[in-house]
C-alpha cells in the first residue's frame, strides 16, 4: 500500500523509465489558496496507443509479465477521485507520455506529500542516464532543478550516482520547499 504521493511519484517516474524515456520531468504544483496540490510526470518514452491508453486504468491492464496485475496507475487514478480531483493521462506512441494527479488539499483522505527531497535524490541517483527536470510550485512560487545544468556544472553524469551529490541535491530541493513554505 502506498503511504505518500512522494511514493507515487516513484512509482510514475518508474513507468516512465520502462518505456524508455531519454527526458522525464516531475513537477508538484501546491495551491493552498485554490485547494489543490498536484502531481504531474510527463515524459518522451514510447507512449501508448489510444487502445491501450483507455484501458490502462484497469486494474487487469499491465504489460508486465512478471505479475499479472499493474496497480500504479488505477492505485493514484483511484486516490485522486477519491480525495475530490481528478486523474489525466494522455500519451501518444512514439511521442510521450503525460500523467497527471490532482487532489483537493484539505481533502481528509488526502496522502501527505512525503519527502520530496529524499524521492528526488533517488530518482536523479538511481538514474543519471535519464534528463530529469524536477519542479515544485508552492503558491505560486517555483523551483526548479536539472540534470542537464547539473551535469554542465559537474562534467561528468556518473558523479550523479555519488553520495556527495545525492545528498547535495537532496539538500538543494529541501531547502527550497522550506524557503517556498516560508514565503521567501
Ligand atoms: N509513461 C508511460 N509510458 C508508456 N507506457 C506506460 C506509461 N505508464 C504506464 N504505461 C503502461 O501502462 C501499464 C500499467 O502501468 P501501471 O503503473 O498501472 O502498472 P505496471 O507498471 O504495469 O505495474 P506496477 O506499477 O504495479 O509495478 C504499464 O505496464 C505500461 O505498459
Ligand atoms: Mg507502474
Amino acid at each position: 500500500m502506498l503511504e505518500d504521493l512522494s511514493q507515487h511519484v516513484l512509482d510514475i517516474a518508474e513507468n516512465s523509465i520502462a518505456a524508455g524515456a531519454s527526458d522525464v520531468s516531475v513537477e508538484i504544483d501546491e495551491d493552498e489558496a485554490g485547494n489543490r496540490l498536484s502531481m504531474t510526470v510527463e515524459d518522451n518514452g514510447h507512449g501508448m496507443s489510444p487502445e491501450f491508453l483507455s484501458r490502462v486504468t484497469d486494474p487487469f491492464t499491465t504489460t508486465r509479465t512478471t505479475r499479472r496485475v499493474g496497480m500504479g496507475i488505477p492505485f493514484l487514478k483511484q486516490s485522486a477521485e477519491l480525495c475530490g480531483g481528478e486523474f489525466i493521462l494522455r500519451s501518444q506512441v512514439g511521442a510521450g507520455t503525460h500523467t497527471e494527479a490532482v487532489f483537493a488539499r484539505d481533502s481528509i483522505d488526502r496522502p501527505p506529500l512525503g519527502d520530496m527531497p529524499a524521492t528526488v535524490m533517488a530518482l536523479f541517483m538511481g538514474h543519471p542516464e535519464i534528463n530529469w527536470q524536477y519542479i515544485h510550485k508552492i503558491n505560486g512560487k517555483e523551483f526548479s532543478l536539472s540534470t542537464v545544468e547539473l551535469i554542465e556544472v559537474l562534467e561528468d553524469r556518473e558523479l550523479l550516482r555519488t553520495t556527495e551529490v545525492g545528498l547535495w541535491i537532496r539538500d538543494q530541493v529541501k531547502e527550497a520547499i522550506n524557503a517556498m513554505r516560508n514565503g521567501n
